[in-house]
């Protein structure tokens, strides 16, 4: 006898025609994600709404399956408003949205309770410059860690852009600068001690004051440009202890690109790296990695990042190559915290490919007797990669196999094709006879005096 097919009867979400008036905050829709060029509907989540000029409004949208970063402001003329999804689903579905989690993972509270949130959570400190005694008195607040309140005000970007040397730069996420400075839209940063000020007017006055023209620290490194005179790569060393205030304000430029973490004022468990790109004028920030002082779960990096006005020219992979020499330095293995966001891992797989490749490829061209082996410690040893992320590269790859009971490498040729089109590309490398440093033992150091 056949079993007669039972299916579990899931209701649809409820979509119904709206008009502008009753949309509110967690109404899904389609958007039109461009503005004239061309249309693709795209399923959306409204965030926020805002009146604007002449009776009309504004959307802050969340393009569902979608980076955060995405997220924006449109116009009412491109959401389509045939078939919307509004909050409060019918009973079957009440479960999820009671969470506040959709199948995206992200929460909407109701925008009161948020805006309570936002009030206790910003700091209400006026314009830097302005303000010396703020900038004196120490923040209850530093470094990076895992988001683990993702609420409504923290999900909308809260300011335009922010000028900082020649760069102006878009935030990608919320950023919790004071709130008044934010809410004028624009924020000027001093590009050498990051600096945050409310106009162009305080910032010319700031830097005829400010005598930095690099990061505070240690430089440890410093690679000369073999073709421009005057000009290079150097990386500082800071402690965020002992140079608060610089660390406090890189954590508050890198919030603006780093989503998956959020901020915590308390710098001193943490070193930060920053690389510069150094001309006659000084020493312009490129990007950071920040790394604690002694981590129980090997991290060799915390957050990572390169500013959007230098990303995709090398420059992250030349941070986290870096990271690894420090580890080669401190002889461990490393690896950076968890979670990686989208492009940190997009960059970190290619760091581990291309080097682990690097090692395989020599391996396969010795005409030695013990041609052709090589252990994941021995890999593990050679690159400080933590043998986690040697085991997961080469398995997503498929370039490790389990045969008679023990791995077996096979590498594909496409790899090894792709791996000399990648080395063939001029790439930045970090020359580590440049490298000037000696790790410290924290635990010494640090907390325990
Ligand atoms: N799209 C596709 N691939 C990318 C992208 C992108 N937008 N960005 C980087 N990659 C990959 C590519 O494989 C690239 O190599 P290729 O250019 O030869 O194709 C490789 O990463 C390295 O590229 P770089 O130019 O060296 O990296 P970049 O300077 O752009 O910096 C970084 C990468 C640091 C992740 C940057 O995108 C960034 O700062 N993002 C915002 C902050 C962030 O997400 N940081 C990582 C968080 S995880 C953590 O902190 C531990
Ligand atoms: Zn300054």
């Amino acid at each position: 006898m056949v079993e007669p097919e039972v299916k579990a009867e899931v209701k649809a979400p409820e979509r119904r025609r709206a008009t502008l008036v009753t949309l509110k905050e967690g109404c899904k829709l389609r958007v039109n994600r461009f503005r004239s060029e061309r249309t693709e509907w795209t399923p959306a989540e409204i965030l926020s709404i805002r009146d604007c000029k002449e009776g009309t409004k504004q959307f802050y949208i969340h393009y569902v399956d979608f980076n955060k970063r995405l997220d924006e402001w449109v116009d009412q003329d491109r959401l389509d408003l045939s078939a919307v999804e509004f909050p409060g689903q019918p009973k079957d579905n009440k479960k999820t949205s009671n969470n506040g989690a959709h199948q995206n993972g992200h929460a909407h509270p109701p925008a009161r309770k948020s805006q309570k949130r936002k009030a206790s959570r910003v700091e209400e400190l006026s314009d830097q410059e302005n303000n010396d005694e703020a900038e004196k008195r120490p923040r209850s607040t530093g470094s990076m860690v895992q988001n683990p309140h993702d609420d409504i005000t923290t999900r909308i970007k809260n300011f335009e852009w922010l000028e900082m040397g020649k760069y102006r730069l878009q935030p990608w996420y919320f950023s919790p600068y004071p709130a008044k400075l934010a809410a004028m839209g624009k924020i000027y940063l001093c590009e050498f001690c990051l600096s945050f000020m409310k106009c162009k007017t305080s910032l010319k006055r700031h830097l005829t004051k400010c005598g930095m023209r690099c990061p505070p620290g240690n430089e440890i490194y410093r690679d000369k440009d073999p073709k421009e005179k005057d000009r290079g790569i150097c990386i500082f060393e800071l402690d965020g202890r002992k140079q608060k205030t610089y660390a406090q304000n890189l954590c508050l430029l890198a919030k603006c690109f780093l989503d998956h973490k959020t901020l915590y004022y308390d710098t001193d468990p943490f070193l930060f790296y920053v690389m510069c790109e150094y001309d006659m004028w000084g020493a312009h920030i490129v990007g950071y990695f920040s790394k604690e002082k002694e981590s129980a779960e090997d991290y060799n990096v915390a957050c990572i990042l390169t500013l959007p006005s230098y990303q995709r020219r090398g420059f992250g992979r030349l941070l986290i190559e870096f990271s690894y020499e420090l580890s080669k330095i401190e002889k461990k293995q490393g690896t950076p915290e968890k979670p990686l966001s989208d492009l940190g891992l997009l960059s970190y797989r290619s760091y581990w490919t291309q080097t682990i490749m690097e090692i395989l490829v020599e391996l396969m061209k010795e005409e030695e007797e013990e041609r052709g082996k090589i252990s994941i410690n021995e890999i593990c040893e050679r690159t400080r990669i933590h043998s986690k992320d040697v085991q997961s590269t080469l398995l997503h790859h498929k370039m490790i196999d389990w045969y008679r009971g023990s791995y077996v490498l096979a590498i594909d040729k496409k790899e090894i094709d792709t791996y000399h089109k990648n080395t063939a590309k001029a790439q930045l490398r970090i020359n580590p006879n440049n490298i000037q440093w000696t790790p410290k033992d924290w635990s010494k150091r640090y907390g325990r005096n």
